[in-house]
Formats: C-alpha cells, structure tokens, sequence
C-alpha cells in the first residue's frame, strides 16, 4: 500500500484566505485591523494598482505605492523594505502576478529583520532563520499561476551570480490571501495560457513528487479537474468569470499543494533556466511538462515498475483524462492535446541556449524541487527531456 505509509503528514498555509469574485472589495476593513500606513507593492500597470489604493483609502489606511519591474532582485527588495520603514509601514500589501507577490513577501521579511538580506538567503547567502515575525502581508494575485498567495518562500533574482535564490521561512506565509477572479478578467489569452500551464505543471509535479500526501493529493485533484476543463474555455473568452474561478481556484490548489508536498524536475530545471534568462517562468515549464514527464515514465518503467511514482503518475492520467481505464502512458497525449493549440514556444525560441543545457542540469541538481522528483533522472535522461523541449 504504498499511499497508507504517507497518512501522516504537515501542512501549514496562509492564515485566512478570500476566495470570490467582487471580494477585493473587502480589502479595506481587513487592512485596518493591522494598522493605518501599508506599503503597496504594485507591478507596472496603474491599474488594479489605483483601486487598491482607493479602497484603503476609503478605509482610513494610507498607502505608499512601490511598483516592481519584472523578476524581483535582492536589491530591489532591499531598497523597497528601507521605503516601507521610512514609511512607518504597518502592513504590506502587494496585488500583481507571482513576481509581485513574491517580492511583497520578502519585503514584509526584510523590514523586520535587519541586516544583510544575504543572511537570510539559500545557495548564495547565510541560509539563517528569519529571527523576527514579518509584517503582516496581504497577498492579491492578478494572474491564475503561481499560487505564490499561499507559499513561504520568495523567489528572488541574484543577476551578479546568474543565479534565482529563495527567501524562505514559515513565518512569510501571508496573513490573507485575498483571491478575487474578476482580477484575472482582462489577462491577455497568452499569459492565460502560460499561468494556467504553471499552475497545470505544480498541481502535476505536487502529486506525483516523493513529499505528496493524502491532504495535497486532494487538492491536485481537484485543482487538475477544474484546470482542464476551463483553460480552453478562459482562452477562447478571456470574460468568461466561471472559467476564470475555476483557473483561479486551480492556480489557489496548486500553492497550497506545492507549499505541503513539493515539486518535481520540471521546476527543478525552470529554476536555473529563469536565472539565466528572461524566459517567463509559464512559457518554461509548458515547454518542458511532457518531455519530462516522458522521462520519469521511462525511468520509473525501467528502475522502479512497482513503486508509488507509476500509480502516481496513472492516478493523474485519470485526473486529466477523465477516464478511469487511462494509463499512465496516457497522460502525455492529453497535456500535448491541451498545450498544442496554445502555441507554447520551445525553450530555444524562449532564448535559452542549448549550450548552457549542460550547466542547467548542474545547476537544477541542487535544488529542492529536483530532489522530489519521484525518479532520480541522469544527466543523459534530463538532457534528452532539455532537448525534446528546445
Ligand atoms: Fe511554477
């Protein structure tokens, strides 16, 4: 029974989360219980930006607006967390995509625990505790991916080691998630489609990866049925709002399920690959989602045909397919037949350089996300997954 060994298990998640449309308008009340001055993160569009700022406005909290450009660096947060201080922040609030969450979170981190970011930071840095409770941090997504609204961890850029680092610590999980689908209404189809495949890819890897168990299992499930059946739909007509809520709730299941379970070599490569190159994070782990997952069946199949990681594997071709008698097998024609029409492009036309493959591999081995994988993959196999995707 190789599940029954797993009934036994951790799972931590953002204090409270709001999940509805029209709920961002709740926001204000909700700010007011920790304090009067926020710290708004925002990305580069006025909007929703502007209406965020109304409704705390209208709620008695004065905010101080830092927008963020792209991927966020450690110098980038360092400086906002010295805005959000000179502000006398009480609280920080951050609406946009997962890059805007992410550096939100670490802001709220960093204005509380002084010192050298590089303290706090994996791989490049000290990799010490956070010592001293955040701010407290509303997470508002714009996108349906990530899930970065209900994840402790803040993916941070490092341009002078080529290199993407987390911050991470228990105490970031934000205090709400405030998850409102009307926010995604007026996302073009591409970036729909490139979350939607991020979200698609986490709830995959989180079910099928070595720390899965009966709790995120639960929610890739769920997450996957809705995904699948409403990415078409949310691409065909981007204001469809059922379509919408049912990607949202799916991006939502996927962080939570991430967060308690981890990933897989998917993430363990688009890591590296989005520290060395603009590529947007979707558009890479669409790319590489059935050559990988080709891989793992194909090693699984010769190095462990009895292990969890095939019945996995077949549990969500059930899940995407919607067939009970669906082999594991099966699920690779189904994503391919669900990302073909949205014209995902391949990791070379994403700019990655295929001469760099073998340094990617070098670098994806050390992350967390590949120790997950439920099959060691060997250079050769992860080389040829690169390959199938560029
Ligand atoms: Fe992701």
């Amino acid at each position: 029974m190789p599940f029954a060994a797993r009934m036994n298990f951790d799972f931590a998640t953002a204090a409270r989360i709001l999940f509805g449309a029209g709920r961002l308008s709740e926001l204000g009340n909700v700010a007011r219980s920790w304090g009067n001055r926020a710290l708004l993160v925002t990305g580069t569009r006025p909007e929703p930006g502007a209406r965020v700022t109304q409704l705390l406005r209208d709620a008695g909290v004065t905010s101080h607006r830092y927008p963020v450009t792209g991927e966020p660096t450690v110098a980038a947060v360092t400086e906002a967390a010295m805005a959000a201080r000179a502000h006398h922040a009480e609280l920080v609030i951050a609406i946009g995509g997962g890059s805007v969450m992410d550096a939100g979170k670490a802001i709220a981190a960093l204005v509380t625990n002084h010192g050298d970011p590089l303290d706090y930071l994996e791989v490049i840095g000290a990799g010490q505790p956070l010592l001293v409770e955040p701010l407290p941090f509303i997470a508002i997504p714009t996108t349906a991916g990530t899930g970065s609204e209900v994840t402790r961890n803040a993916v941070l850029g490092s341009p002078a080691h080529r290199i993407k680092v987390s911050l991470r610590s228990p105490r970031m999980l934000p205090k709400l998630a405030l998850v409102d689908p009307e926010l995604t209404l007026d996302l073009p189809e591409s970036l729909t489609a490139t979350t939607a495949l991020d979200a698609i890819t986490q709830l995959i890897e989180a079910a099928v990866c070595l720390g899965a168990h009966p709790m995120t299992d639960t929610l890739c499930r769920e997450g996957l049925l809705r995904a699948v059946e409403a990415l078409p739909r949310a691409v065909r007509d981007g204001s469809n709002l059922e379509a919408r809520t049912d990607l949202q709730f799916a991006a939502l299941c996927s962080g939570l399920a991430l967060a308690n379970a981890g990933l897989g070599a998917v993430h363990g490569l688009a890591g590296p690959i989005g520290g060395r190159f603009h590529a947007p994070h979707g558009a890479v782990c669409a790319a590489l989602l059935t050559p990988i997952l080709q891989a793992n069946l194909g090693a699984l199949r010769a190095r462990d045909p009895r292990g969890p990681g095939l019945i996995r594997l077949r549990r969500v071709a059930h899940w995407v397919t919607g067939r009970r008698d669906a082999t594991a097998e099966d699920l690779i024609p189904a994503l391919q037949a669900l990302i073909t029409p949205l014209k995902v492009p391949s990791l070379t036309r994403l700019g990655v350089d295929v001469a760099d493959f073998p340094e990617l591999i070098r670098q994806a081995r050390r992350s967390s996300s590949m120790q997950g994988n439920p099959v060691v993959l060997t250079d050769s196999e992860l080389l040829e997954a690169l390959k199938a995707a560029g």
